[in-house]
């Protein structure tokens, strides 16, 4: 009977989208993120956070469509850019918060961009005990920098390499969140002795593909930080200003492409 069996159909169709429902509410991650504010896991919320209001626009170095010497340039509105530096190491003695300080004061003070220092020594992740959604109650300061990374638009990573990898700190703070990395673009620089750290800059890279998001192709080896770098930041000003600005560019290339490509399309 045709019409039973579209019944049939319907009810079982019905019965798995339950499923499905009653799984979603189990996860606890999804639970958690149903009881926060401004993050539910709709893909009208999932808008918001990242894009900050704004009208997407043609980052600034592109000239916004317009060939060189065009006689009616169109205007060139930019866009507003969220760029937090993730240090990556806990040690007392760290050399390479010299360099992320810098990082963050030199990509501030770009158009459009504001950032600032993510210490994970001021953040419970050392072990992995939980990841922020499974934490309850979570600690302000979880919740603060939760609100921070989701509304990032990308991230520059600063970290030393410790025995040919990157330190256990740095994983731990990348695995106590996702959705908030995902889709998203990281930029990596690595501190060392004469390699600059560039073996713990590849390792990265195959971490921040597990978090659904993508490095870009430039990164920044800083070799014998101490000899390059103070606590005021390096010797050289000009010369590091060179070296980052295009790490700092192609940053807000893929930054500003994926915010126009996360708010048409939201991460499922
Ligand atoms: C446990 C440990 C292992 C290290 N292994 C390496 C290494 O494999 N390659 C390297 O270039 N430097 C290595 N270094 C030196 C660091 O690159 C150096 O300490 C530099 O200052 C950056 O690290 P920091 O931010 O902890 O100071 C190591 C340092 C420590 C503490």
């Amino acid at each position: 009977m045709p019409v039973a069996v579209g019944h049939h159909v319907v009810a079982v169709h019905l019965e798995l989208l339950r499923l499905a429902a009653d799984e979603q509410q189990r996860s606890p991650r999804v639970k958690h993120r149903h009881q926060r504010d401004g993050l539910l896991r709709l893909p009208e919320a999932k808008r918001l956070p990242s894009v900050h209001g704004a009208e997407w626009a043609p980052p600034p170095h592109h000239g916004c469509g317009d060939r060189k010497g065009d006689p009616n340039p169109r205007p060139c509105a930019r866009v507003s850019l969220h760029l937090p530096v993730l240090l990556g190491t806990v040690r007392p003695e760290r050399k390479s918060e010299w360099v992320a300080r810098h990082v963050v004061d030199r990509l501030a003070k770009r158009p459009g961009v504001t950032s600032g220092l993510v210490d994970p020594a001021a953040l419970p992740f050392g072990n992995l005990e939980l990841r922020e959604w499974e934490m309850d109650p979570r600690p302000p300061e979880v919740a603060a920098f939760v609100e921070d990374m989701a509304r990032a638009d990308g991230f520059v990573v600063v970290t030393p390499e410790y025995n040919f990898g990157y330190p256990g700190a740095l994983k731990n703070l990348l695995d106590a969140l996702y959705d908030e990395w995902n889709r998203k673009p990281f930029a990596l620089v690595g501190v060392g002795g004469i390699s600059g750290g560039l073996r713990a800059i590849d390792n990265l890279r195959q971490v921040v593909s597990g978090l659904g998001a993508v490095t870009v192709p430039t990164h920044v080896p800083v070799t014998f930080v101490g000899k390059s770098f103070t606590p005021e930041g390096p010797l050289d000003a000009e010369e590091w200003d060179r070296r980052f600005v295009k790490l700092f560019e192609e940053l807000e290339w893929y930054a500003t492409a994926l915010q126009r490509a996360r708010s048409e399309s939201p991460p499922s």
